[in-house]
């Protein structure tokens, strides 16, 4: 592995300790202003801090962001559908890797919908996009299982973590669930969870440490930190049981002591 690859990968999954907490504030590509998340800028502000890196869309970041941050950016490059429309998984990159570079984007994110009617298309621009991001040494992060339709069980989600890895992804993002471990052990590169809709906090904490026991490096996380009564407490939260190695007991009592 090239040497601007590895350090990039390293921005985002501290080699330290090996885990990650990536907070995603992308939603907004196809299903716009989603709650608590209408201003990006406010709701990134205070917790930009917390996280190890920032997963966006290169709209978000040029407005929401200040230029000044050192957090790295995991640039979402995929696009096209939205949540009224035809076909969720009807998408293309949508993002020039000179505009990533531009942007400084430390991995490329984009979706793959497997078992979905684009399926092909996805997967293909998967390959292309990692060819073309290696050229330039960016990684590049498949998310996977994204979608109502698609049961999201050991089953489905090893086969979709496993044909990310097949087309070249450095990083795979998808759902926590029963046998996870299974989905890690077949997946050979490194996997990361997303939260998905918005449970009771100390449900989501559970979630995180579940996630990282069965092997996740951590977790890409979104509406449970930021659709949060308390998003600093809740990153926060979070983040001790990423880097700080807590329980769900220990993360959540610092949630409670943290909130207003
Ligand atoms: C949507 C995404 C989101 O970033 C991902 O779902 C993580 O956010 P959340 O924790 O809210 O599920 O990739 O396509």
């Amino acid at each position: 592995m090239d040497w601007g690859l590895k350090n990039r990968i390293s921005q985002i999954i501290k080699p330290q300790n090996n885990r990650a907490l990536m907070l995603a504030v992308d939603h907004g590509y196809f299903l716009g202003p989603t709650e608590k998340l209408e201003n990006p800028k406010k709701v990134i502000e205070p917790l930009l801090k917390y996280c190890d890196s920032l997963m966006l869309t290169r709209g978000v970041q040029r407005t929401s962001v200040p230029t000044s941050t050192n957090v790295p950016m995991v640039l979402r490059v995929s696009g096209g559908s939205s949540i009224i429309g035809e076909d969720l998984s009807k998408e293309e990159i949508t993002v020039s890797i000179k505009d990533a570079i531009r942007l400084n984007a430390s991995a490329l994110a984009m979706s793959i919908f497997v078992g979905s009617k684009y399926e092909h298309q996805t997967i293909v621009n998967l390959g292309k996009l990692v060819n073309e991001a290696e050229e330039y040494g960016i990684p590049v992060l498949a998310v996977t299982a994204v979608g109502k339709e698609l049961g999201k069980d050991a089953r489905y989600l090893s086969l979709a973590c496993r044909i990310a890895a097949e087309q070249g992804a450095h990083i795979v993002k998808t759902y926590y669930c029963e046998n996870f471990e299974k989905v890690v052990q077949s997946c050979p590169v490194p996997i990361i969870v997303a939260g998905g809709k918005k449970i009771p906090e100390r449900d989501a904490l559970q979630l995180t440490y579940n996630a990282i026991k069965g092997g996740a490096v951590g977790v890409d996380m979104g509406r449970n930190i930021w659709q949060s009564d308390n998003p600093v407490a809740m990153i926060r939260a979070v983040r001790s049981i990423v880097h700080g190695n807590s329980n769900v007991d220990q993360a959540y009592k610092l949630y409670q002591s943290l909130r207003n």
